[in-house]
């Protein structure tokens, strides 16, 4: 999506990933290698003006060599903090930021913790390499920790305190070259097993827009950080609570690439390359939906009329994010009947 954005704008991505046919393959080059395979790196980075990525789970040692050739954006600095959620922890603390209350755990010794200090239930997350939903459980009572533990392969976590929210919503905001700032209106995010299922945008709240701003703005100047950068949150009834933060484009905005004036794709590029960032007002109420495991016959999903449809070229499988479909309409309730529509189509489509 990013090298699809770059296109017009006479931008040319070259990427590199550990398949062939990855989704950015079919757009553009690509070379095949490990994200940590420093000799391929470091090739590609000498024919470049500049190396960025869209998942968080590169080798921040890779990253931190190749600045000695070209520009890296964002900053390893905040990817390695974003990896470990102890670290996030932190992070969040260090700003002020609210956050759910935490224990480490590191052994078994810990868990007399987690019952002390943050009551049932509980979600146990693995430090390091969890995404959609991946890598954490939901833990009713004390006894059932060590199974749930056991589960995740006994590796270095944090047990987290249940957050009873309203809903979910992620800031999504760009820093140019010289920390000038421009931010997505927030976007309410549905999840299901713990993966984003669909989105809707604008959330509408002046004060907590402001809040997430400023939290983002903070983090923004911590890190001299540039490109796009997410803050999950949960809406509770005392405000917001941050949950993760992702340094790179991010799922929940990917709306922004019909539903606002500049997309999260296009004002990361011109961001890492230190061009002007674009407007980020949206062009209606936005709803995303995406297509996991399983993809629609493509004349059923064109049948909803404004319907656009994003095809990765993934192949299915369940529980595997293969695509998304954008509606953009004139206000929340139609977008919802958008979602309802698709909805019912993903339920009963024989494709
Ligand atoms: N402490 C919590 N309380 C309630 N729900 C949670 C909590 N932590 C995670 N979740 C649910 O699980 C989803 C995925 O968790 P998250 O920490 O964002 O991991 P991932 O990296 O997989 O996105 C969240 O969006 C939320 O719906
Ligand atoms: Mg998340």
């Amino acid at each position: 999506m990013m090298a699809l954005a770059g296109y017009p704008l006479g931008i040319e991505c070259h990427l590199l990933d550990t398949r062939a046919d990855s989704s950015g393959g079919q757009v553009a080059p690509i070379r095949v290698a490990e994200l940590d395979d420093l000799q391929a790196l470091e090739a590609l980075a000498r024919e470049a003006d500049v190396i960025t990525f869209d998942i968080e789970n590169v080798s921040v040692a890779a990253l931190e060599s190749l600045q000695a050739i070209v520009p890296v954006h964002p900053a390893p600095a905040a990817v390695a903090v974003a990896q470990d959620r102890l670290s996030e922890k932190r992070l969040f603390d260090s700003l002020g930021i609210p956050a759910a209350p935490y224990v480490t755990i590191d052994g078994a010794a810990d868990f007399d913790e987690v019952d002390t200090e943050l009551g049932w239930p509980v979600v146990i997350k693995a430090r390091r390499l969890g995404y959609d939903g991946r890598g954490q459980r939901l833990v009713d009572s004390a006894g059932e920790l060590a199974a749930a533990w056991a589960e995740l392969g006994e590796r270095p976590a944090i047990a987290e305190g249940f957050v009873d929210f309203d809903c979910e919503v992620s800031l999504i905001g760009v820093s140019d070259q010289s920390q000038n700032l421009r931010f997505y209106p927030l976007t309410e995010n549905r999840h299901a097993d713990g993966m984003l299922e669909s989105s809707i945008a604008p959330f509408v709240n002046a004060e907590l827009q402001q809040q997430a701003e400023a939290w983002m703005t903070a983090m923004v100047r911590k890190f001299h950080y540039v490109g796009i950068l997410t803050i999950e949150f949960f809406v509770t009834p005392s405000g917001l609570v941050a949950n993760e933060i992702a340094p790179r484009v991010h799922n929940s905005g990917h709306w922004t690439i019909e539903g606002a004036v500049s997309s999260q794709f296009e004002n990361h590029l011109r961001a890492i390359l230190g061009l002007p960032t674009g407007a980020t007002t949206t062009r209606g109420t936005i709803a995303m939906r995406n297509l996991i495991g399983r993809m629609p016959a493509r004349a059923e999903l064109l049948a909803i009329d404004g319907l656009h449809m994003h095809d990765y070229g993934k192949s299915p499988r369940p529980g595997r994010k293969i695509g998304h479909c954008t509606m953009v309409a004139a206000d929340r309730n139609s977008a919802q009947a958008s979602l309802d529509t698709l909805d019912r189509l993903l339920g009963s489509s024989t494709a």
